[in-house]
């Protein structure tokens, strides 16, 4: 029996599947390349280059391989774009997921974890955030993706199908091999834009804003390593295995670092001065991001080797500084 991929050419798929493997386990990755690299997909897994919002592809699948469970990263994730081209995220995010499930109760499939986001929560009610707090997204991303946790819950009420949604905070660092990385087009993300500059792609970080209610008046973000990403979707699927109950889980490192404090770390990983420029606050982002993740450790028995945002960054560094222009070097 295999585990199916769904973006499994993608940062954090590409990660999980690389955890799969190394854990012995039968992987199966469909991504329709749209944002992922063929490159970045385990050589020992099977690949497919497909469509999950094309159901014939789908089912094509789900009738050659035998698939015990799925992991579903296979959505779009840019906030920014989300707010210009929301119908882009409705038709791939909500869209492609709708196409899946149903594919998945006709052949019988009825275990799912999903890559969701911190963005479900939109302007949190306090810090840390619990899974039981409220959800109101401030995003088009955040909507689809809160969505899309709600089309696994009342399909699994249907059609006892389970599933395991894994909210991440900010994600980033590198796999241990340097074989794969972080490589988006554009990239959006702070941790990447910053080891631009010692890399020579830009020759500052911009700041957006510095007038938040935080300790330097920059925003507070949980950063978390990928490989501990990975390791979550592992155990949540052997959750799931063993006749878990349908669940939603924080996964974050539960320790806020503000922008400036991530550029004054990057500056001690890569020995470069990395100039700094204020910009004015960049739309709907919220103050401070910190998860509580004490359910995932619990109930899952997940347990982050990356508890160091010195340790997470060098790990970024490495791939960046060998692969500058990603999967194209
Ligand atoms: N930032 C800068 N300069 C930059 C880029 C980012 O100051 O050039 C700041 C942002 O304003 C934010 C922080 O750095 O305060 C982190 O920004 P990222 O874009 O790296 O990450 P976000 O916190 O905005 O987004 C992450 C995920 C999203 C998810 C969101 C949940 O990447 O997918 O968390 O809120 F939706």
């Amino acid at each position: 029996m295999a585990i199916l991929v769904l973006g499994g050419a993608g940062y954090i798929g590409s990660h999980t599947v690389y955890e799969l493997i190394e854990a012995g386990r039968d992987v199966v990755v469909v991504d329709n390349l749209l944002t992922g690299f063929r490159e970045a997909v385990h050589p020992k897994a099977r690949f497919y280059q497909a469509d999950i919002r094309k159901r014939e592809e789908m089912d094509r699948i789900f009738e050659t391989e035998h698939i015990d469970g799925v992991i579903h990263f296979a959505a779009f994730s840019q906030v920014g774009e989300s707010m210009t081209n929301p119908l882009k995220y409705y038709d791939n995010n909500m869209g492609g997921t709708t196409v899946l499930l149903q594919s998945m109760v006709a052949h019988g499939v009825d275990k799912i974890v999903f890559s969701s986001t911190a963005a479900t929560y939109g302007e949190p009610e306090r810090i840390p955030i619990l899974e039981s707090d409220a959800t109101r997204p401030t995003n088009c991303y955040g909507e689809t993706k809160l969505a899309m946790e709600q089309m696994m819950k009342w399909t699994g009420v249907a059609h006892a199908m389970r599933y395991v949604a894994l909210r991440y905070f900010n994600a980033c660092g590198a796999h241990a091999s340097g074989k794969i990385g972080e490589a988006h087009d554009p990239e959006t993300h702070l941790i990447p834009l910053i080891l631009q500059v010692p890399n020579g792609r830009r020759d500052h970080i911009s700041v957006f804003g510095n007038d938040y209610p935080t300790k330097d008046g920059t925003c507070v973000r949980d950063y978390i390593h990928v490989s501990d990403l990975a390791q979550a979707h592992i155990l949540a699927l052997d959750y799931l295995m063993n006749g878990g109950e349908s669940d939603v889980f924080n996964l974050g490192n539960g320790v806020g670092f503000t922008v400036n404090e991530v550029i004054d770390v990057a500056r001690k990983v890569t020995g470069h001065p990395i100039p700094a420029e204020v910009c004015p606050r960049r739309a709907g982002d919220p103050a401070q991001l910190v998860a509580s993740s004490e359910k995932a450790k619990k109930v899952l028995g997940w347990k982050p080797k990356y508890d160091d945002l010195e340790t997470i960054v060098a790990s970024a560094w490495a791939w960046h500084r060998s692969h500058p222009n990603g999967f194209a070097d």
